[in-house]
C-alpha cells in the first residue's frame, strides 16, 4: 500500500538534500505519495507563521511518516521557528525516542586509526521530549550585573522509564548488520554531578534492566564516554541517554562515520506518525552551493522506508550509497568531487541497476 509522506525540507542545505532523498526513493521504486510543506525560515519571515494552526494534528492524522531536512537560518537569530517546528514536532507529537544509528560504511570514512567498517555498528537512543529542551526557566535582572539565567532540566519518571524501556526493547528485537544479536544497553548520564536527575535515571535503569536478564548492562558518565568514543568505539552497542547528551554524542558519533553528512536519524513513538531527519543542521555557510553531502538525508529516507515496511527498497538504497562511497562518487567532505545533485543522481541511477 502506498505510504503518505509529508516532506519538510526546511532551511539551508535541507532544501538541497531532501530533493536528492526523494529522487532516490523514487528510483528505488518505493510506493510513496509525497506532500511538500513550506515550513521554515522563508515562510516565517514572509508571514510570521512557523506551524500553521492544526499543523501537527494534520501531520499525525493524514501521514504515515514525515521526512525533514533541517531548520536554522541566520535571518532568524532567535532560532524560534526551528524550535517551534522541530522541537514542536518532537514534543507535541510525543516522538519520544530519537534513534540515531552509527554505522561505518567504509573504513576510509573513519578518522580513527585501525577501525574497520564492521567494527562500528551501534545506536544512540536519545530521550527526545524532556531534559533541558522544555525551555523551562527564566531570566531575572536581565542586562544587569546581577543577571540570573535558569534553565531547568526536566526528568519525569514516565519519560525516563519509557526511553530506557525503548532501548532494552530495541536491543532485544534488533540485530546488527552482520546478523549477530545486540547484547548490551549502556546508560550514559552525569549522575556524579547532576544527582537529582541522574539518581532517577540510575534507579529506573536498574529496575527496567531487571526485566531483561539476557541483556548486559553498562553505565558511563558522559565525559568518559566521549573519551572512549574517540579512542576506541568498537565496544558500543545500544546507548541510552538524555536529550542533550544524546544531541552532543551523536554529532561526535557522526564524526566517526565520515562527518555530519553521513548520519541518519528517526524520531519515533510506537504507533504514531514518526519523523525522520538527517542528524546535521542547515549548514548556512555551505547552503545553496551544491556541495552539501546528501547521503545523510538519503540514508534517513532509507531508514524511514524500512520503518514503513519497505525493507527491500531501503536495502537497495543503502547498497547504492555504499557503492558510491566505495567508488568515491561523493561530495568533497568525504573525498569525492561530485556536487549534491550529482551524488544524489549517481545513487539514484545505481538503485535502478539490477544487482
Ligand atoms: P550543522 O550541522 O549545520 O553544520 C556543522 C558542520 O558540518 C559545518 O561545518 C557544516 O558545513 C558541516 N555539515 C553539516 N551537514 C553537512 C552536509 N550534509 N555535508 C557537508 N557538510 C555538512 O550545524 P551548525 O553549524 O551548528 O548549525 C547550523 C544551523 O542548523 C543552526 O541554526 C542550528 O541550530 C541548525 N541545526 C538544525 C538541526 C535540525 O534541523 N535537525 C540540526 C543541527 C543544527
Ligand atoms: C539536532 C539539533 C537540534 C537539537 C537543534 C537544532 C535544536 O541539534 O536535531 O540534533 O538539539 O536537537
Ligand atoms: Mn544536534
Amino acid at each position: 500500500m502506498t505510504k503518505r509522506i509529508a516532506l519538510i525540507p526546511g532551511d539551508g542545505i535541507g532544501k538541497e538534500v531532501i530533493p536528492q532523498a526523494v529522487k532516490v526513493m523514487q528510483a528505488a521504486g518505493a510506493a510513496v505519495e509525497l506532500t511538500p510543506f513550506d515550513w521554515g525560515a522563508d515562510r516565517y519571515l514572509a508571514d510570521k507563521v512557523t506551524v500553521p494552526p492544526d499543523g501537527f494534528t494534520t501531520l499525525a492524522r493524514d501521514f504515515d511518516a514525515i521526512l525533514v531536512g533541517a531548520f536554522g537560518d541566520p535571518r532568524v537569530p532567535s532560532n524560534m521557528h526551528a524550535k517551534e517546528i522541530l522541537l514542536g514536532m518532537r514534543c507535541q507529537m510525543d516522538l519520544y525516542a530519537n534513534v540515531r544509528p552509527v554505522r561505518l560504511l567504509d573504513a576510509s570514512l573513519c578518522p580513527l586509526k585501525g577501525i574497520e567498517a564492521k567494527d562500528l555498528d551501534f545506536v544512540v537512543i536519545r530521550e527526545n521530549t524532556e531534559g533541558v529542551y522544555g525551555d523551562l526557566g527564566g531570566v531575572f535582572k536581565q542586562g544587569t550585573p546581577d543577571e540570573i539565567a535558569i534553565q531547568e532540566d526536566v526528568n519525569t519518571r514516565k519519560g525516563v522509564e519509557r526511553i530506557i524501556r525503548y532501548a532494552f526493547e530495541y536491543c532485544a528485537s534488533n540485530r546488527k548488520l552482520d546478523g549477530s544479536p545486540r547484547r548490551r544497553v549502556l546508560m550514559c548520564d552525569k549522575s556524579n554531578a547532576m544527582t537529582h536527575a541522574g539518581g532517577l535515571w540510575q534507579r529506573v535503569f536498574k529496575e527496567v534492566a531487571a526485566e531483561y536478564p539476557r541483556i548486559e548492562t553498562q553505565h558511563m558518565y558522559v565525559d568518559a564516554l566521549c573519551m572512549q568514543m574517540v579512542r576506541d568505539p568498537r565496544g558500543f552497542d545500544v546507548i541510552v541517554t538524555n536529550n542533550m547528551f544524546g544531541d552532543i554524542i551523536t554529532d561526535l558519533a557522526a564524526g566517526l562515520q565520515g562527518g555530519l553528512g553521513m548520519a541518519a536519524s528517526g524520531n519515533l513513538s510506537p504507533g504514531k506518525t514518526s519523523m525522520f531527519e538527517p542528524v546535521h543542521g542547515s549548514a548556512p555557510p555551505i547552503a545553496g552551493k551544491n556541495i552539501a553531502n546528501p547521503f545523510g538525508a538519503i540514508l534517513t529516507a532509507a531508514m524511514m522506508l524500512a520503518h514503513l515496511g519497505m525493507s527491500g527498497e531501503a536495502q537497495k538504497i543503502e547498497a547504492a550509497v555504499l557503492e558510491a562511497v566505495r567508488q568515491k562518487k561523493t561530495t568533497a567532505d568525504i573525498g569525492g568531487t561530485l556536487g549534491t545533485r550529482e551524488a544524489g543522481e549517481w545513487v539514484a541511477q545505481t538503485t535502478l541497476r539490477p544487482r
